[in-house]
């Protein structure tokens, strides 16, 4: 199809939401249902990044309005009401366009809780660490009443990013001009302002964002229409971003009594959504790909349950991974997915998280962050041994996913087909994403 069809075609959309176009765009919706109609329109007033104001220009105002519904043929191209036994999955321009992780970014990542690290890097007043999700960048820190604090990590003045990295701070001085804000947020010191006018200090604080935690985890909503800095209750934070999965985790032993050991920060060459797949889909590859991880494991007893926003994959231990006195995996392993990113891996006296942030469309970088059971802290043979051994497993799945990605950008694939025994989960984080990103 060329781009000329494509537009004729969206124009057509647009004019009166009536005239249905017959492009192969519609080839999963077909019906061409008042559905997709409401889906569409409501987006043209969205005050949406992906569809800049160009005042009253008519011509560039309707410009304006034809990329997000390129972008909403592209979504609609999955189909979240077909079954799972008849379901293609979403087409590969999910995985290869830049202006579908923009739409990702809105409307998925910015928006409800995301986890963005764990309460023992701000275990002490003073302590801090940054981060970034998309173009936000953002700090957190624990101020000297212990209480924590979420801000965009941006100077009022003009723009520096104020802090970097991790560690210990009273104030954060900005390195540009030396702004210097508390650890509450509040300008403390402008430096040589005098003479200006029309200012007032306690309108340029850090701007914050909403900040709660659920366990051992830290959670920042990144909506720009929620400013506030309220205090939330852990159990409806929990309903929130966990659903009626929350209970069921904590009695998993996804909890606060285990201790942070190490990092492990990976970039690989592939969409954020593949790495997701592969965790995704029921212990399918484990046999093929991983064959030491699936002799530690008893993958007939793989089973996959889907809750609001979070699916969980329990599989039982299988016989010792490396010989009789290493077991790292345990009697049973359990693999939440919280939607969209974030993965809690609990096994043995292990705990480790996957948080999946993407940097492009054909980028990613995944952040393994390893917890254990007290008892075993000073095991260092152990220790080392289950960290290679997950090192290992991680390094498989690398080569694997940046092969996908390749596949994906290749001209001879355009969508699959799910195994319905098996890749339930899978077809559960696409439904979600569809969900998010039309509404
Ligand atoms: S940009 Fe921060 S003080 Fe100038
Ligand atoms: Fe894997």
């Amino acid at each position: 199809m060329t781009s000329s069809h494509s537009i004729q075609n969206e124009m057509c959309f647009i004019r009166g939401a009536i005239d249905i176009p017959h492009s192969r765009h519609f080839r999963y919706g077909d019906a061409a249902s008042d559905d997709r109609v409401c889906l569409a329109l409501p987006r043209l007033c969205d005050p949406d990044p992906v569809a800049p104001a160009f005042g009253g220009l008519r011509l560039l105002g309707l410009l304006s309005i034809l990329f997000p519904l390129t972008l909403i043929l592209v979504v609609e191209e999955f189909d979240p009401k077909t079954p799972l036994e008849q379901a293609l999955t979403p087409p590969s321009s999910w995985y290869t366009d830049p202006s579908f992780l923009d739409l990702e970014l809105h409307r998925v990542f910015h928006r409800g809780w995301q986890a963005v690290g764990y309460v023992e890097q701000i275990k002490n007043p003073h302590d801090f660490f940054t981060g970034s999700l998309g173009s936000v960048q953002f700090v957190i820190c624990r101020d000297a009443s212990g209480k924590i604090h979420a801000f965009h990590n941006v100077c009022r003045h003009h723009a520096s990013l104020l802090a970097s990295g991790s560690g210990q701070k009273s104030c954060f001085v900005c390195p540009y001009h030396g702004w210097t804000y508390g650890l509450d947020g509040v300008l403390l010191k402008a430096t040589r302002i005098s003479g200006i006018q029309n200012f007032s200090v306690d309108e340029f604080g850090l701007i914050p964002l909403q900040v709660a935690t659920w366990g051992p985890f830290i959670l920042v909503n990144f909506d720009k229409n929620i400013c506030s800095q309220q205090q939330f209750d852990t159990k409806v934070v929990g309903n929130e971003w966990l659903g009626s999965c929350s209970d069921i985790l904590g009695a998993s032993g996804i909890d606060s009594s285990l201790s942070f050991l190490c990092r492990h920060v990976y970039t690989l060459r592939c969409n954020w959504k593949v790495f997701c797949d592969n965790y995704l889909d029921g212990g399918y590859h484990v046999p093929y790909a991983h064959k030491g991880l699936a002799s530690g494991l008893n993958l007939e007893s793989y089973a996959t349950t889907m809750f609001e926003k979070v699916s969980l994959q329990t599989c039982d231990g299988g016989s010792m991974e490396q010989g009789d006195d290493f077991d790292r995996l345990g009697s049973k392993a359990t693999y939440a997915f919280i939607f969209p990113n974030f993965m809690v891996n609990r096994y043995g006296p292990w705990m480790d998280t996957n948080l999946v942030l993407p940097l492009g469309p054909n980028e990613c970088q995944v952040i393994f962050d390893y917890f254990l059971e007290a008892a075993f802290m000073d095991d260092k043979d152990f220790i080392e041994k289950s960290l290679e051994e997950s090192k290992r497993v991680q390094m498989e799945d690398i080569v694997l996913c940046e092969g996908i990605q390749k596949g994906l950008e290749s001209p001879a694939y355009r969508s699959g087909r799910y195994a319905p025994t098996v890749e339930k989960a899978m077809h559960h984080f696409h439904c979600l994403l569809h969900e998010n990103l039309v509404t």
